[in-house]
């Protein structure tokens, strides 16, 4: 799949890692940041992913902030995403079997590495269940009508 990953600064290193090992399941991994050395706002990089997967240049994204909250606040203002913020296996994989969720968001200081990983395999993993697609026509039609 190809992928693009983002995090502001209190998840960089939990990032490089997940980049690491999304590049060793076989993904294309695009990194967009950001540096280690400054403290940047989420919802610049969450607009930057969003634009990827809207655009066609990436299939998914995946968002990283201290709790996955203020990415999944972000990318859900974008018409088109649908962002899951998730915390656990059971969670990342139905976000992508009901709810078709093109972006998952982590959080860097109440998740560990290893439960992000399983996240990412859960979601990456599991296939949608075309039975709830009028819940998310639902939703799109509701990104027109605001
Ligand atoms: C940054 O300090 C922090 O607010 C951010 O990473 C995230 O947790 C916001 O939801």
């Amino acid at each position: 799949m190809r992928l693009v990953i983002a995090s502001d600064h209190a998840a960089v290193t939990l990032r490089m890692q997940l980049v690491e090992t999304l590049r060793s399941w076989g993904h294309e991994v695009v990194d967009l940041g950001c540096e280690a050395d400054r403290r940047v706002d989420y919802p610049d990089y969450a607009a930057t992913a969003c634009d990827r997967v809207l655009s066609g240049q990436a299939d998914r994204a995946v968002l990283v902030c201290g709790t996955g909250i203020g990415m999944s606040i972000a990318a859900n203002k974008v018409a088109g995403i649908r962002a899951a913020l998730v915390h656990d296996v059971t969670t990342a994989a139905l976000a992508a079997q009901h709810n078709n969720a093109n972006v998952l968001c982590l959080g860097g200081r109440v998740l560990g590495p290893v439960t992000c990983e399983q996240c990412l395999e859960a979601w990456l993993s599991t296939e949608f269940e075309t039975r709830h697609q009028h819940r998310l026509d639902k939703i799109t039609a509701m990104e027109s009508s605001l």
